[in-house]
């Protein structure tokens, strides 16, 4: 068993799932816990340039689904040698922002590549590395679709991720539902159309719950 603890957050863009990380994050340090956030795409500096190739730049345009699938591996491969596995053995609490869920959902499912791909390139790309918990942020997909939309407006950047027509963002929405029905003991469902204290306030209980001495 490793030290630290690996805590995943998931859903469709626009759910919520990084402000829940900074919540989350807040509530570990003020209980002495030394903790990381990541982000994925990206997180170090060769997945930053990944994520600019999958989100922004022209060149990304046209992009085949296979491509895609190994430029998120890539991305990943590099984020859990750099960062996430000296981290957990260092005995920090990991929260990532996306890990291999997002694969298997995305391009394995909305993208049509199938599971058993993804998970042989999810299982080449990060040998046994996974999360304990995953917390699946679940909320109408074209409400979270058009929350996220609003930022990237705002940040004036086109988002080739966000160009896709609302099927894909209910397969999306689906493709994670039946994950967590499949393995129920790690992803744990939270309904994200709610107040933040409180879906943070769930999240927590089942943190709590689930590893010792953060209560309190
Ligand atoms: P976000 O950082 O705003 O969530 O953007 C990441 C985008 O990349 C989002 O549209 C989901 C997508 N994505 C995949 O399609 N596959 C993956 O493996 C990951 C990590 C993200």
């Amino acid at each position: 068993m490793r030290p630290g603890v690996f805590v995943s957050f998931e859903g469709s863009e626009g759910c919520g799932k990084s402000t829940q990380i900074q919540e989350i994050r807040s509530l570990l340090e003020a209980r002495g816990r030394s903790c990381l956030a990541t982000r994925e795409p990206g997180g170090t500096a060769l997945g930053e340039v990944i994520r600019n190739l999958l989100k922004h730049a022209p060149e990304g345009r046209g992009m085949c689904p296979e491509a895609e699938l190994l430029l998120f591996a890539a991305s990943r491969a590099q984020l859990v040698r750099e960062i996430i596995r000296p981290a957990l053995d260092a005995g920090t609490w990991v929260l990532a922002d996306r890990f291999h869920d997002s694969s298997l959902v995305y391009q394995g499912m909305a993208r049509g590549l199938g599971l058993e791909p993804v998970r042989r390139i999810n299982g080449f790309a990060l040998g046994a590395c996974r999360p304990d918990v995953t917390f699946l942020l679940d909320m109408d997909a074209a409400a979270a679709w058009e929350r996220a939309r609003a930022v990237t407006r705002k940040m004036g950047r086109e988002d080739r991720m966000e160009s896709e027509p609302a099927a894909f963002y209910e397969t999306v929405r689906q493709g994670y539902l039946k994950l967590a029905a499949e393995d129920p003991e790690r992803v744990v469902v939270v309904p994200a159309d709610r107040p933040l204290e409180v879906i943070r306030d769930e999240i927590w209980q089942t943190l709590t719950r689930r590893f010792d001495g953060l209560s309190g």
